[in-house]
């Protein structure tokens, strides 16, 4: 079976063709990120208008690249289901736009509707083009700009919430420092690339006079680390990185050399706290599949600090994180995720809901 799938959470536009669970037939992501960097962050407005400037170019873009078919040809294209973003996290505005054109476009080529909460929606991208399939009971962690959540799971359909941020989502943590720091909006790609300078700069041998190392005594706090149970905090970061910022720039310290420091600081405080109650949660619940998701899923330090604690506690554990351009949003993992739940419903049925749990309640999906 083809199926149709359509994103539009927040600031991306994205629709793909997905063949039999696993094969991406199109891919297209327009993003309006772009726009959002002049402002710092994104305007819920905006984004819901650019949405509808993108959806009906995108939709025929994957429909166009996955099956060949054109609106010119006035036929239905040979798709057998639309999933569509309906749950969150997202912004009511822009989720309205897709869940709409679903809805229409369900009703006008006859075609059944599924349903997806995005938050679920990412981890389905760690099946995409992947063999063999993740096994069962597993872990999984979504890291995205709006949720820190750790599910335990022993079949698709059926999620149990083991623990999640109390306040702000990682994603949100990388943006705000980036904004005290002066890096552009998305924080998460501009902080690893200011980390990564900091890092070169610091393989090399310190220039005489400088101090070297010594110069960067600043350590950002890893919030609950220690702490029992499955909880998470961000919020505490942003006020400790907000607290060293305005203390530097009163000494007339905030130089770029200074600011990569940071940036490079509030990575490592991000993925020690993810990387170490997550495994806590692995040997917890005695898994031997990890499964990562969501845009932080990306950051190619938090890979790489997951692999060496797992070969240090010695796991054994099947670790999972999906290609990049899987992990931010797009409407592969929305389409994958109806393959594995397929339960559409009647289109009149289908509500925008941001608020993942809701969204959950409504769409009738287990949280254990
Ligand atoms: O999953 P996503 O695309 O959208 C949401 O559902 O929220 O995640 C976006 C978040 C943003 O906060 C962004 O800063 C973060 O993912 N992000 C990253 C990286 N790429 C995106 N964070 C850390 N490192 C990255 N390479
Ligand atoms: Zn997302």
């Amino acid at each position: 079976m083809l199926i149709l799938g359509i994103e539009t959470s927040c600031d991306e536009t994205a629709a793909s063709v997905v063949k039999d669970e696993r094969e991406i037939l199109s891919h297209v992501v327009a993003s309006s990120a772009q726009m959002h960097i002049q402002t710092g962050g994104i305007i819920p407005e905006r984004a819901a208008r650019e949405q509808i400037k993108s959806i009906i170019p995108v939709i025929e873009e994957a429909l166009g690249k996955g099956v060949g078919w054109s609106p010119k040809e006035k036929s239905v294209p040979p798709i057998g289901a639309i999933a569509v973003t309906a749950g969150g996290p997202g912004l009511v505005g822009s989720m309205l736009v897709g869940v709409e054109t679903a809805k229409t476009l369900s009703f006008v080529w006859s075609k059944p509707i599924v349903p997806v909460v995005h938050l679920l929606g990412h981890v389905y991208a760690n099946w995409l083009g992947t063999e063999p399939e993740p096994q069962f009971p597993l872990l999984f962690l979504t890291v995205s700009g709006g949720h820190t959540d750790l599910f335990y799971t022993e079949k698709h359909g059926d999620y149990k919430w083991i623990g999640g941020t109390r306040d702000d989502a990682a994603g949100e943590a990388f943006d705000k420092a980036a904004r005290l720091l002066g890096l552009p909006y998305p924080g998460g790609p501009s902080i690893a690339a200011a980390a990564a300078k900091h890092e070169i700069r610091n393989s090399r041998p310190p220039k005489s006079g400088t101090g070297g190392q010594a110069k960067f005594e600043t350590r950002l706090p890893r919030p609950m680390i220690g702490e029992d149970g499955f909880d998470f905090s961000f919020s505490g970061l942003k006020t400790a990185v907000s607290r060293e910022v305005n203390n530097l720039k009163n000494k007339n310290r905030l130089d770029e050399e200074v600011i990569n420091f940071l940036a490079f600081e509030v990575q490592e405080a991000i993925s020690d706290v993810l990387v170490e109650k997550t495994l806590k949660a692995v040997e917890k619940y005695n898994v031997s599949t990890l499964l990562l998701a969501g845009g932080v899923s990306a950051n190619q330090r938090l890979r790489e600090k997951f692999q060496s604690r797992i070969l240090d506690l010695d796991l054994n554990l099947d670790f999972r994180v999906p290609l990049p351009s899987l992990c931010t949003d797009n409407a592969s993992f929305i389409a994958g995720y109806a393959f594995y739940n397929y339960t559409p419903r009647p289109w009149k049925e289908i509500r925008a809901i941001p608020n993942a749990n809701e969204a959950m309640e409504y769409y009738g999906i287990n949280k254990g």
